[in-house]
């Protein structure tokens, strides 16, 4: 089987498909308050062109991780449809999600076969919460994280993206909260991929610092590198272990060097990078009346191109001009 290996010998074998780049929270890492200009529902992928590419990736490019982010994609009313239809091609299930709605949708997603989830959660304090994504919505997050345990959507892991003034405080805290849960927490550097264009390296909270301050609360020690293997998460063992915590330093310990993944923007374009300067249109080709042998032909090439890095350090760096809501997480 052909794969989807670029000029530098990386190999893609985790799609990433974003299925709607609507939200229901406005994060201020991600959207302004106000929202944004959402693509026109005609420019989405529809539930059976989204299962042909994921088919097409799984069965003839060497896909074997599939993961579905938004926007939210708990508001794609055919989740449920399209990971049953998913979920037979033999590649792992996972599902990124701002956890709102999963009360509800933890056990039904369960039965179509996904396998697990990864929850943003920043705050376990509501005034932050309402700061941090003006909306009141902890309590859905909270309830939904627990539905996805019961769920058996294990291990569930926990995005906290740590923001200087904002939530930097509660590094212990939520990490108390999800080793008492059985939680697997991972603190995020902020990357810039705002629609606002407002990042700044400084309001960063740096994996360094994030390490320095849970060890004001906990021992950690390396985990086993092999355990890492392409991931973005470094991992650490909390108290001697087995309980980890991990911290994903892409701006200041870029991991682009080990990257598998590719993605698939909820309007068909194939982005070879969170921060790719390109995209290749696979819904125009599809919608064109291109074969399957087409299409994968056209991924091919556009993972071929690849580059090296983000490139968040050099002077010429540009901002993708999608934000992160619209090219998926
Ligand atoms: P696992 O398979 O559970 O390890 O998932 P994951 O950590 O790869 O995915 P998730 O969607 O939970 O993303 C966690 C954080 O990692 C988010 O901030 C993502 O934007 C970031 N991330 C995911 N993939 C990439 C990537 O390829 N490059 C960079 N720089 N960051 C990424
Ligand atoms: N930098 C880092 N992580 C981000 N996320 C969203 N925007 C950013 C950003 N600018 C995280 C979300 C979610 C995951 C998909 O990406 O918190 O956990
Ligand atoms: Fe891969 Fe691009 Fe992310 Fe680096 S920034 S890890 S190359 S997607």
């Amino acid at each position: 089987m052909p794969v989807l290996v670029d000029s530098f010998g990386r190999v893609a074998t985790d799609l990433r498909v974003s299925l709607t780049d609507r939200c229901n929270l406005r994060c201020t890492y991600c959207m302004p308050p106000e929202g944004l200009d959402w693509l026109p529902k005609p420019e989405l992928l529809t539930a059976d062109e989204i299962v042909r590419l994921v088919r097409i990736g799984v069965a003839r490019l060497g896909v074997t991780e599939v993961r579905y982010t938004g926007g939210e994609p708990l508001l794609r009313r055919e989740l449920p449809e399209i990971v049953a239809r998913t979920s037979s091609l033999g590649a792992e299930i996972s599902l990124t999600t701002n956890g709102i709605g999963l009360a509800r949708l933890a056990g039904p997603l369960a039965e179509a076969g996904l396998h697990r989830v990864n929850v943003s959660l920043d705050t376990l304090d509501r005034d932050v919460f309402v700061k941090l994504s003006h909306r009141d919505r902890l309590k859905d997050v909270l309830a939904g994280l627990a539905a996805a345990d019961a769920a058996g959507l294990t291990p569930v892991k926990v995005n906290t993206v740590l923001m200087r003034g904002i939530n930097d405080h509660e590094a212990v805290p939520l990490l108390r909260f999800c080793l008492d849960r059985g939680y697997e927490l991972r603190f995020i550097e902020q990357m810039p991929l705002d629609a606002q264009h407002g990042w700044t390296r400084a309001g960063m909270i740096t994996a360094d610092e994030m390490l320095a301050a849970l060890r004001t609360g906990f021992e950690l020690t390396d985990a086993d590198p092999a355990e890492r293997g392409s991931a973005p998460a470094e991992l650490f063992l909390v108290d001697g272990g087995p309980a980890k915590v991990g911290v994903i330093g892409s701006v200041t310990r870029p991991f682009c060097g080990a990257c598998d993944r590719v993605r698939l923007t909820a309007d068909g374009q194939v982005r070879n990078c969170l921060f790719a300067t390109e995209e290749s249109d696979l819904r125009a080709a599809m919608r064109g009346g291109a074969s399957d042998g087409e299409l994968a032909d056209r991924w091919l090439a556009a993972v071929r191109i690849k580059k090296a890095g983000h490139g968040i350090d050099d002077p010429s760096f540009l901002q993708p001009a999608r934000p992160m809501s619209a090219i998926g997480g």
